[in-house]
């Protein structure tokens, strides 16, 4: 069926496009009064993950509200271990936490793994197969996964953490362990995202949070084959791979079969053309921070963004929209974007 508005699909297949399409990372969710107001009337957000009606309520929401060019489904990087037999909870005002941690081969061993773990996230399928029928070819569905290091980080180190330390220490210490573990890890997320893909999703975004913690070399070792791995195994859709804060490892994503490669707020638009030059289309990256300045500096600054990138461009943030940002401040970025074309008349 034909998108009424395909912009971001057309981006992605190196179409010349009339504007660039935006989108926000985490906008279902956090900033809008008409979540928060669902949210509050339910036990908690696990409710809202696996109530595939409700999810896709919530999915919807920032279109009809921000008239952004994508949706993404609602739900989170962590019903992967959930499927694989490590629970969550997610803990309010502090965010998830895991009863359990991953420490030995054993544990390892018995995770659930593939198309089985898979199998288990029939809700996140319904509430894409939910979202598809309530957006009525309006725009495209987004469909993610977390990439998995950063799965990883979270299966051991329990939680968030500034320095995920614990994780990192278990990639010193256990690196066939961590090997084992993050292959576990990529066979689930292929065989989610395949099934998303089935249920109806049109892109797929891997994100790749806690990238910047590694060194260089580490993120060859334990990221990047992983990587690529996913990506290669995504033919029916378009891929974009946000690994954020690892810079060091953009030309070697580039050499990826991912479409797109979303960049953080710290890194320059001219600096990853000069050398990937136009190969891929680009993903960001304005300062999440920007949205509480004044209109006139968050229209000025986002015509700058598009400037620099030129073309090949998907605008969003360079990382997910902050739970306090101001819904004025959204709204002026996304219709700055609305309101531009690449070629004034
Ligand atoms: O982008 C979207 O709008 C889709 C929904 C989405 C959520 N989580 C919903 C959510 C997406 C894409 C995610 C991905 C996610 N989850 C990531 C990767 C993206 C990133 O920001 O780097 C990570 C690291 C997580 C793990 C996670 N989930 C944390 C650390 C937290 C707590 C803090 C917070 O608010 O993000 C969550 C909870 C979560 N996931 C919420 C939402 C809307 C807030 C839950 C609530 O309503 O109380």
């Amino acid at each position: 069926m034909k998108l009424e508005n395909d912009l971001l699909l057309r981006t992605l297949k190196h179409e010349q496009v009339e504007r660039p399409p935006i989108w926000l990372m985490r906008q279902a969710g956090r900033i809008l009064p008409q979540y928060r107001a669902l949210r509050g009337s339910l036990s908690g957000f696990k409710e809202l993950v696996s109530t595939p009606q409700l999810a896709a309520e919530v999915t919807i929401q920032p279109i009809d509200e921000l008239n952004v060019d994508a949706a993404i489904i609602f739900s989170d990087i962590l019903v992967i271990p959930e499927a694989m037999g490590l629970d969550y909870e997610m803990v309010e005002k502090v965010g998830p936490s895991f009863p359990t941690t991953i420490t030995s081969l054993q544990q390892v061993n018995k995770l659930e793994s593939g198309a089985i773990a898979a199998e288990r996230l029939e809700y996140v399928y319904e509430a894409v197969k939910a979202t598809k029928k309530g957006l009525n070819n309006r725009v495209p569905l987004i469909g993610f996964s977390g990439a998995p290091w950063t799965l990883l980080a979270y299966m051991v180190e329990g939680g968030g953490s500034k320095t995920f330390s614990k994780a990192k220490k278990l990639l010193y210490q256990e690196p066939e362990l961590s090997h084992q573990l993050l292959s576990k890890i990529t066979d689930t997320i292929i065989a989610y995202l395949q099934n998303k893909i089935d249920a109806g999703v049109d892109v797929v975004q891997v994100f790749d949070s806690w990238a910047g913690l590694l060194s260089p070399a580490h993120y060859k070792i334990f990221a990047l084959p992983y990587i690529e791995k996913i990506v290669a195994s995504i033919k029916r859709v378009p891929v974009i791979t946000f690994a954020k804060g690892a810079h060091h490892a953009i030309p070697e994503i580039s050499e990826f079969e991912t479409d797109a490669i979303g960049l953080d707020w710290t890194i320059d638009a001219s600096v990853v053309k000069s050398y990937i030059g136009d190969r891929k289309i680009l993903q960001g990256n304005l300062d999440p921070c920007l949205l509480y300045a004044k209109p006139e500096e968050i229209e000025q600054s986002t015509l700058d963004l598009v400037k620099k990138f030129e073309s090949k461009h998907i605008v969003n943030l360079g990382h997910g929209v902050y739970p306090d940002t101001p819904l004025d401040g959204v709204k002026t970025f996304v219709n700055t974007i609305k309101n531009y074309s690449y070629t004034p008349s």
